[in-house]
């Protein structure tokens, strides 16, 4: 069967991302972005399948996780639709929108994708995952099947699929603070943290991502997602009685990051010992006539 998409978001990074794939393998799009003042709530409805891409965030005003934008924007959807969710929300999301909106079928895909390389990331993405409820169970794999393949696939209950986001960001977060405890401790003992990373890295199972200490020239993480999706991974911890503490600790240290306007790369680099070159040379040569070069 072929379907036409449409996206709700469509002007975001997500959303634009989502909308330059499918235009690059030439499918009709039915688009819609409301504050970016592109397509139409007429337009998007002409679609069969339609993405969800607009904003979650945290708001403290609001209660915490703030679900209103995806609300709203189902809400513009008149005639039944398969819907897919690709903002990240709440574990028990997609079910509940089922619940509300029995006329559609939902779905939820989670996006893992990073916005300094969304395209990329977007399109070559290493894992696909299709998150079902009850009644959107046999349109999963069709709905898969529209998007880029990937070297892992699997079609899941929406709940595991929408833990799944929140497991990784959440893992990231507490990866790039464990990081910074790591080079604090360099920059006390004059380690140069570079080279610790570097080849920490190496191992796969740490691998090279979420060690950078900086971010946006301060401490820590931040960014758009990371700082939403651990406030509100706590939050659900608090509601469900499974309380975060490790999370806690992960927030509180990362505020305290924050506020160290401090290092840049270059100065990461000075605490270099002095003793680094002249042993690496000595290494190298010894390494280059193991190999009989
Ligand atoms: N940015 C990322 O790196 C990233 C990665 C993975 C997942 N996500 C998740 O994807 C979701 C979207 O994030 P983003 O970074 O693309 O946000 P964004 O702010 O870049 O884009 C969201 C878009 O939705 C539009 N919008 C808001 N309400 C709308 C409505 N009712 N109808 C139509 N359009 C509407 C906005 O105008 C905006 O252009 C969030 O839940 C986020 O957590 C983001």
């Amino acid at each position: 069967m072929s379907y036409t998409v449409g996206i709700l978001g469509s002007s975001g990074y997500v959303g634009g991302s989502i909308k330059r794939y499918f235009q690059k393998i030439k499918a009709p799009l039915k688009l819609y972005d409301k504050y970016k003042n592109e397509g139409s709530v007429e337009e998007v409805n002409q679609a069969d399948v339609v993405f969800v891409a607009v904003p979650t965030p945290y708001d403290e005003e609001k209660g915490g996780f703030d679900l209103s934008f995806v609300t709203d924007a189902i809400k513009l959807l008149v005639e039944p639709k398969i819907i897919v969710i690709k903002s990240t929300v709440l574990p028990g999301t997609t079910n509940d929108f089922q619940k509300e909106f029995p006329q559609h079928k939902f779905l939820f895909n989670p996006e893992f994708l990073t916005q300094s390389t969304a395209e990329q990331d977007m399109q070559f993405p290493d894992r696909q995952l299709m998150g079902y409820t009850d009644e959107s169970y046999t349109v999963a794999g069709q709905v898969l099947r529209l998007l880029p393949l990937a070297p892992f696939e699997k079609i899941i209950p929406a709940k595991e699929a929408e833990t799944i986001k929140y497991f990784n960001n959440a893992w990231f977060a507490t990866k790039v603070v464990y990081a910074n405890q790591i080079f604090s401790l360099c920059e006390k003992m004059g380690i140069n943290y570079e080279t610790v990373r570097e080849c920490a890295a190496m191992d796969k199972r740490v691998g090279p991502s979420h060690l950078d200490v900086l971010h946006g020239g301060y401490r820590g993480y931040g960014g758009a997602c990371l700082p939403k999706d651990v406030r509100a991974l706590i939050q659900l911890g608090e509601r469900e009685g499974s309380s975060f503490d490790l999370l806690k600790k992960v927030e509180e240290i990362n505020n305290h990051l924050q506020k160290m306007e401090t290092t840049t790369q270059k100065e990461v680099v000075t605490t270099d010992n002095n003793h680094t070159a002249p042993e690496l040379k000595e290494f190298d040569i010894h390494i280059t006539q193991n190999r009989g070069k």
